[in-house]
């Protein structure tokens, strides 16, 4: 039983890398195994809509980082997609990954469809909603069961990076219990 967590900050001292980690730092506690991975020095290409992977069953699209991550969505039981918020929205990268991923999931065996996990959105001040309602969508359409926590899982922190974001008590202690739920729930689907 895996859970991979999926930060989209392009940043090197990235706030939502360290809301992810602490997510999966509090699964692995409960005796899970986990993976994290940042976006940071990937590059995901956007779907070109060329829909071949709807008769292929892959994405067509070479030279980027897209297959190895789609593999490991397709293997972990758990998925935790972590994005900082750009102008009220997930940010490109992670949603080009969530298009081509969904595409060919859903195109051919549904294999997201069961998984557990959530979103985490980081923002310095507003927007979260939406990015937030973005990435729900993207795990409704694809079958996944989402826990919930004791607020939604939003962070609050600014440009000074994981810094900012382990200042945000609130926003710690809601992904905290957030995971807490997720590996609660996992145990009782998956063991
Ligand atoms: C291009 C750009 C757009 C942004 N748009 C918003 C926004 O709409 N709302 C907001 O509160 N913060 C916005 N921010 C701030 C980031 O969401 C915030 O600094 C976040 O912590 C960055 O996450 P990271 O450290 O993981 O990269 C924006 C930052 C950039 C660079």
């Amino acid at each position: 039983m895996k859970v991979i967590g999926i930060a989209g900050s392009l940043r090197p001292r990235s706030n939502t890398l360290h809301y992810v980690t602490t997510g999966l730092e509090v699964i692995e506690q409960e005796g899970i195994e986990t993976e994290l991975i940042s976006l940071m020095n990937k590059e995901i290409k956007p779907c070109t809509g060329c829909y071949e992977c709807v008769e292929k069953g892959y994405c067509t699209i070479k030279g980027d980082d897209f297959a190895g991550i789609l593999e490991k969505m397709r293997t972990a039981e758990g998925i935790i997609l972590g994005s900082p918020v750009y102008l009220s929205s997930v940010v490109p990268q992670m949603m080009s990954l969530l298009a081509r991923a969904t595409f060919v999931a859903y195109w051919n065996d549904k294999f997201l469809t069961g998984k557990v996990g959530g979103p985490i959105t980081v923002a310095r001040r507003a927007g979260h909603n939406l990015a937030f309602s973005q990435l729900l969508l993207w795990f409704f359409i694809n079958g996944l069961i989402v826990p919930g926590s004791t607020y939604w899982n939003v962070g609050v922190a600014g440009a000074k990076g994981a810094r900012d974001a382990a200042d945000d008590t609130e926003g710690i202690q809601t992904v905290t219990e957030f995971a807490k739920n997720m590996a609660k729930l996992m145990k009782k689907i998956f063991l």
